[in-house]
């Protein structure tokens, strides 16, 4: 009796114990082998492209998984899949059949045994909360052609009222009114320099003149911010790869635009929620004159920003804040709201944009507004953000008739319409609910 309840004990306590313990690989090596090669899609705590990681190895052991099975997975899904085998194939299909690389040939059944050792049990990195904001510069550039344009009206202006002085003193000069012997040799010697240099600098003033006056121009005209704008930025980060090659929702950076008045820069915390575990760059996108290490250069700004200590795993408490030059702002006499646009007018701003541009459709209501940042490197302004731009858009835009919001207000707005547009008007455009009324747009 004694026997077998041992066995029994035995048994159980192996069992148990089982899960994680025949791991016996190097955690180090794992570690530097899992951001070599894991970290493009997997973390260790959070699910990006891949599940999360961390402890992987006794999840599945107490599923009932095999240890075979893992390793065979991890060297080659793809021929597991093949195989029909059912696990395989379902976990394929619960991340919607985004397939992971296949690693024969690039790892070696040890090299996967160390990965597993790190990821089922990684050390823990002891952190602070890092808070770091992010100080949004303003557009300097458009600050400063500004002021280069208004030194140019002033001297402008400088050379008027001298060119009439001048003028003037050469007229009493050669009219020989009274004057003092000082004053009128004075007044010879500047007229006969006027005389003798007339033609030239007449045009030096006209060439002054002109300048001025294509400053004050294009200083009317707003130049600066524009349609194109793209400027550097202190680290040289891509939507392109992230939003492009890795397909992070926008919102995961940009998560105000959802809920508030401003779309926001993301923090520097934010880009560590991912960072963290990413600190070099292995991505097989690459941009003509960049490299792979340009880019894990730029990933290593985050840290220097945030004061991470790679080789220790902590924060160091040494910040310093990232300044991003702004690039869409409108004046301050303008309201503009993310939330009403990115919420209550998503499936219409889509559906709009898509029967317009049949050519280029776009799937995230951002595009409507923004372009294609998905595909740039750099973002660059993609409309001009006029008060016409805005304006054609409420025109031509239906309004969701079925959000909550609006649904409330349909009886009293189809009275409206049928005053203002008579009885067949069968569209609601976002004018006709106050759209183009100026002080929805302007303070
Ligand atoms: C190109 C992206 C990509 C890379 C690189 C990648 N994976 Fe995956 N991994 C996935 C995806 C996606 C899944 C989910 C299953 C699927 O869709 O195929 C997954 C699933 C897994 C699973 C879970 C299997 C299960 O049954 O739950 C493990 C374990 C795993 N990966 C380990 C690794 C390891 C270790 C590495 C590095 C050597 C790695 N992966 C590299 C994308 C990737
Ligand atoms: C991983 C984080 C991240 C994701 C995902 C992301 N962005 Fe950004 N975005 C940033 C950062 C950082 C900046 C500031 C630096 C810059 O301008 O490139 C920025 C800047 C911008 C700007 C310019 C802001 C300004 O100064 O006027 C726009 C517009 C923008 N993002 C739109 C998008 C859209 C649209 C998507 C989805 C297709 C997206 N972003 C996805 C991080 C992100
Ligand atoms: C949701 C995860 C995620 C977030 C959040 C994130 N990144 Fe990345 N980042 C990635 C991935 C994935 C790569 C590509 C790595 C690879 O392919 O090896 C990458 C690559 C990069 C690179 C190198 C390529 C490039 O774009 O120049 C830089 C720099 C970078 N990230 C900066 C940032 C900054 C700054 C932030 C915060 C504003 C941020 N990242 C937020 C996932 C993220
Ligand atoms: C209807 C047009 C429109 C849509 C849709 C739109 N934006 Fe914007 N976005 C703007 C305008 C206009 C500004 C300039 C706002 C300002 O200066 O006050 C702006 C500014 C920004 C900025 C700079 C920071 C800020 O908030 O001022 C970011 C980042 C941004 N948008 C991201 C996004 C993202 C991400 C989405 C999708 C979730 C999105 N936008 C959808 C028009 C739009
Ligand atoms: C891509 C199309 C599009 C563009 C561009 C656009 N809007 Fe809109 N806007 C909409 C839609 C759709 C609604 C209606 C949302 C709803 O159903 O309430 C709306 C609603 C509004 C409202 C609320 C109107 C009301 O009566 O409640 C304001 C204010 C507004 N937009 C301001 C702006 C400003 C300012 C700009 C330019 C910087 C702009 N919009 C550009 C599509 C657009
Ligand atoms: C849909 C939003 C919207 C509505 C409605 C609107 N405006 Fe504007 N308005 C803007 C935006 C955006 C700008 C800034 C354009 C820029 O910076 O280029 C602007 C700029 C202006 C300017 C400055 C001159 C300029 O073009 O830069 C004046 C003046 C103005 N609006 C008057 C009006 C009047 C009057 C009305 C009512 C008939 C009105 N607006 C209705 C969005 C709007």
């Amino acid at each position: 009796m004694n026997k077998i309840l041992a066995v029994i004990m035995l048994v159980l306590f192996t069992g148990v114990s089982v899960f994680g313990q025949d791991l016996s690989g190097d955690s180090k090596k794992g570690e530097t082998l899992f951001k070599a090669n894991c970290t493009a899609c997997h973390a260790l705590d959070k699910k990006l492209v891949g599940p999360a990681l961390k402890g992987i190895y006794t999840t599945l052991s107490s599923e009932g998984v095999s240890k075979e099975w893992i390793m065979k997975w991890i060297m080659n899904n793809e021929a597991l899949r093949k195989s029909g085998d059912k696990r395989a194939n379902d976990i394929y299909k619960e991340y919607s059949e985004a397939a992971m690389d296949v690693f024969e040939g690039r790892l070696s059944d040890q090299d996967i045994e160390d990965i597993l050792t790190y990821v089922n049990n990684p050390p823990e990195p002891k952190v602070e909360e890092a808070q770091v904001e992010v100080s949004v510069k303003q557009n300097t550039d458009t600050d400063s052609s500004k002021l280069l344009l208004v030194s140019f009206v002033i001297i402008g202006i400088i050379l008027i009222i001298t060119l009439f002085k001048i003028n003037t003193l050469v007229k009493l000069s050669t009219k020989g009114t009274e004057l003092s012997s000082l004053e009128s040799h004075k007044i010879k010697n500047l007229s006969e320099f006027y005389r003798k240099y007339q033609g030239f600098s007449y045009f030096i003033i006209s060439i002054l003149l002109i300048i001025s006056l294509y400053g004050v121009w294009a200083w009317l005209m707003g130049i600066g911010v524009d349609k194109g704008y793209e400027p550097d930025q202190p680290i040289y980060f891509s939507h392109k790869i992230h939003a492009g090659e890795n397909k992070i929702d926008c919102q995961v950076c940009h998560s105000g635009a959802k809920y508030g008045k401003v779309s926001e820069i993301p923090s520097l915390s934010v880009c560590m929620n991912c960072h963290r575990n990413i600190s070099e760059y292995n991505g097989k996108y690459i941009e003509p004159g960049k490299s792979k290490e340009f880019y894990t250069g730029e990933i290593k700004k985050i840290y220097k920003h945030i004061g991470w200590d790679e080789e220790n795993q902590k924060y160091t408490g040494k910040q310093t804040p990232v300044k991003w030059t702004r690039i869409h702002n409108m004046p301050d006499f303008v309201y503009f709201n993310h939330s009403q646009h990115v919420v209550v007018g998503e499936k219409t701003i889509i559906a709009g944009y898509n029967k317009k541009n049949p050519n280029q459709q776009i799937d995230v209501v951002c595009k409507a507004c923004h372009g294609p940042v998905d595909t740039m490197n750099v973002v660059r302004m993609s409309n001009d953000f006029t008060m016409g731009w805005c304006i054609d858009c409420h025109r031509t835009t239906e309004v969701d008739m079925t959000n909550g919001y609006n649904a409330a207000y349909f009886d009293k707005l189809h009275e409206k319409l049928k005053l203002e547009y008579g009885q067949d008007k069968s569209t609601i455009t976002v004018d006709a609910i106050g759209g183009i009324e100026c002080g929805k747009c302007h303070y």
